[in-house]
């Protein structure tokens, strides 16, 4: 079986003066083309950390990564870029410094230049065109963030990485975006793999869930597995303070 995307035994741990963290302990995951793999866990459980990690933003200790089958651990994001877009919070330092976003949004995308299309992107995520005109230095870590969903939207990108992609929108753009991944989802268009922590959200658009706890993925199923009938201890915490939370 070829998934679209795969991960095996992936490890990472931080060291630092005095201080280790395990941030992935053999952490194994795959996509099918076409599915929204969410991934929740608290703060600090390495649900950023196993994004980077696919993207080839930081050098895992052990692991292999698989796209189509084929290996691709070690490759930088240049090379990853070509198959695969991150949305991230810290998305400033994902845009080159030299240019204005909207020339960075049409560089991501591989057909005609269109930048009708990338005007409506933009407004969709519910910032002002003239913003286009900016470099990233000049624009808010949120207007980056919103202007990383648009640019994502417009590159014809295989696969999304998105971490807490809906948390710098306001409710009327959230909306909007979220309707824009419904959308793609039901074309069979969007192949993810989904960050957040709104359980809600998770589990309205993807098919399956790992949940990660201290760099464990202590749990791993459908959503509506992971969802009515969770197994392990710490999902039932996660979910349970999920719905006092909506109450
Ligand atoms: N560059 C880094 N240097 C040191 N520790 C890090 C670094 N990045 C992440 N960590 C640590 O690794 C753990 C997992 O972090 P992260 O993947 O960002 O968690 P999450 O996204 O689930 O909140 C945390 O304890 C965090 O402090
Ligand atoms: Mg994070």
């Amino acid at each position: 079986m070829t998934y679209l995307l795969e991960g095996k035994h992936l490890n990472k741990t931080f060291k630092e003066k005095a201080k280790t963290t395990v941030a992935l302990s053999d952490v194994n995951f795959y996509l099918n083309k076409g599915e929204v793999l969410g991934v929740v866990g608290e703060s600090g459980s390495g649900k950023s950390t196993l994004l980077k990690a696919i993207a080839g933003m930081l050098k895992l200790d052990q692991g292999e990564l698989f796209y189509n089958g084929r290996e691709y651990t070690g490759q930088k994001p240049r090379q990853t870029g070509k198959f695969l877009q991150m949305i991230f919070q810290d998305a400033k330092s994902s845009f080159d410094p030299r240019m204005i976003m909207e020339r960075s949004i049409m560089e991501s995308g591989r057909g005609a230049k269109d930048p009708e299309r990338v005007r409506e992107l933009v407004q969709l995520v519910g910032l002002e065109e003239e913003l286009l005109q900016r470099k990233p230095a000049a624009l808010s870590g949120g207007q980056c963030q919103r202007m990383s969903i648009a640019r994502a939207f417009y590159s014809d990108a295989e696969i999304f990485l998105c971490d807490e992609m809906t948390s710098a929108l306001d409710v009327s753009s959230q909306a909007r975006v979220l309707e824009l991944l419904q959308n793609l989802k039901k074309e069979g268009r969007l192949s993810a793999v989904f960050v957040s922590h709104d359980i809600a959200l998770v589990s309205m658009l993807c098919d399956r869930i790992m949940v990660m706890k201290d760099g464990i993925c202590v749990e791993q199923g459908t959503t509506t597995d992971v969802i009515r009938n969770p197994q392990d201890a710490y999902t039932k915490v996660l979910l349970e303070s999920a719905e006092r939370q909506n109450i």
